[in-house]
């Protein structure tokens, strides 16, 4: 049985009437129902411990304050999501993070340049847990490392200057879903386990956050995202050109660097089939469907990229045919909003066309082949 603890309520925003001045954490707010709005928000994050859901420029975020268990634990119970997954904590500016979560300790002099280039954006980095630290053991599941970014969002700044707390938040979709790109993906995941969504739109990037690693010698590439690996490798300087990528996907003994590799991930409720190096997909695509004895009845969807032929010239199986885009950033846009709006219309398969995993495509990719349960590649045929 499901429990419906709130009557969940959307509090629409405008991001572009929220704008901060060099050197001021603190936004002028120009639309009245915004400012509202997000001091609505800003204070149920620092007077209770209630997440919410809000936009960053890469997914959809569920926050909550990052030094306090109730709030931390309260994310993992309204996403169902393992409590060994440790959390990304997100700031308002670089002042924020000394000044509520590292005090003394310093960034180390390895993320300089990264944070330079890329902050306020879509990486996340790992430091070390200092021993004074006021962040939750609950964020880092008890690793000596914890995560953070600094989003470059309106929105997601407004409410960690408004709120002034460091908010630990994961994707706000549940557990196993694809990441949320627009605030009703969360409503239609979290409605009634939390008091607000903020809806501020649809979220640029539409995957996560890059998430890197610069305590490890060499570095390593945790998780792709929104940031490549070389746009890493070109501006972190010296040590970064020889960043190492982590293994996909862990196997059961091994030890996990991050948690979140070894769970099932991104997934509709639809099948989903990813081809790759598979031409125009025509013949990949039929012995794939006639090898696995795929009956008339099944309802198929195709999301194609660069190079697959129209469904029409396909199979007439395939009843939903959308397409991704051709340029990484397009495909990385619409990715998880596609995998969920086709998943909405009841279909039993959903068919992608993978692409090369190189730039936005590493990523792309890696969210791929975790939302599959079938992988087809065409080059083995060869
Ligand atoms: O773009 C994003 O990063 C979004 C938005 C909301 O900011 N957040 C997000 O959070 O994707 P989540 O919880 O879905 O993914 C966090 C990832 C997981 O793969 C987790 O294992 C890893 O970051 N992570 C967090 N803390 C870590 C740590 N101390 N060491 C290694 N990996 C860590
Ligand atoms: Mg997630």
């Amino acid at each position: 049985m499901t429990t419906r603890e709130f009557n969940t309520r959307i509090l629409k925003v405008k991001p572009e009437s929220v704008v901060f001045q060099p050197g001021n954490d603190i936004p002028i707010i120009s639309d009245k129902d915004t400012e509202d709005n997000l001091l609505l928000a800003a204070k149920e994050l620092s007077r209770t411990s209630n997440p919410i859901g809000f936009p960053t420029e890469t997914v959809y975020g569920l926050g909550a304050s990052a030094l306090n268990d109730e709030s931390v634990r309260n994310i993992y119970k309204a996403k169902n999501r393992p409590a060994d997954n440790p959390l990304i904590v997100h700031v308002a500016s670089v002042n924020q993070l000394y000044r509520k979560v590292l005090g003394n300790e310093r960034i180390p002099d390895i993320y300089q340049p990264l944070i330079e280039k890329f902050w306020p954006g879509p990486l996340t980095i790992l430091l070390p847990v200092g021993s004074n630290t006021p962040i939750s053991p609950l964020v880092t599941a008890n690793q000596d490392t914890f995560a953070v970014r600094l989003p470059n969002h309106a929105i997601a700044r407004a409410l960690l200057a408004l709120s002034d707390e460091p908010l630990a938040a994961p994707s706000a979709n549940a557990s196993t879903r694809p990441s949320p790109t627009l605030a009703s993906h969360v409503e239609h995941d979290l409605q009634g386990k939390i008091p607000y969504i903020v809806d501020g739109g649809s979220c640029d990037v539409g995957l996560e956050s890059t998430v890197v690693d610069g305590l490890s010698e060499p570095p390593v590439l945790l998780r792709p995202g929104g940031i490549s690996l070389e746009e890493i490798k070109k501006y972190g300087g010296e040590p970064w050109r020889n960043t190492i990528v982590a293994k996909k996907v862990a196997g059961k003994e091994e030890p996990v660097k991050t948690p979140g590799m070894k769970y099932r991930h991104y997934s509709p409720s639809a099948t989903v089939v990813l081809f790759s190096h598979c031409g125009d997909g025509k013949n990949a695509i039929n012995q794939y469907l006639e090898r696995n004895h795929v009956d008339q009845n099944t309802k198929i969807a195709l999301l194609r990229s660069r190079f697959f032929t129209e469904a029409k010239n396909i199979n007439p199986l395939i009843i939903v045919d959308k397409c991704l885009g051709t340029r990484g950033l397009e495909i990385s846009h619409n990715l998880f909003a596609y995998l969920r709006e086709v998943d909405e219309l009841g279909v039993d398969m959903i068919l992608v066309e993978g692409i090369e995993d190189t730039n936005e495509g590493l990523a792309i990719m890696n969210r791929l082949s975790k939302a599959a349960i079938v992988q087809v590649d065409g080059s083995n045929y060869l």
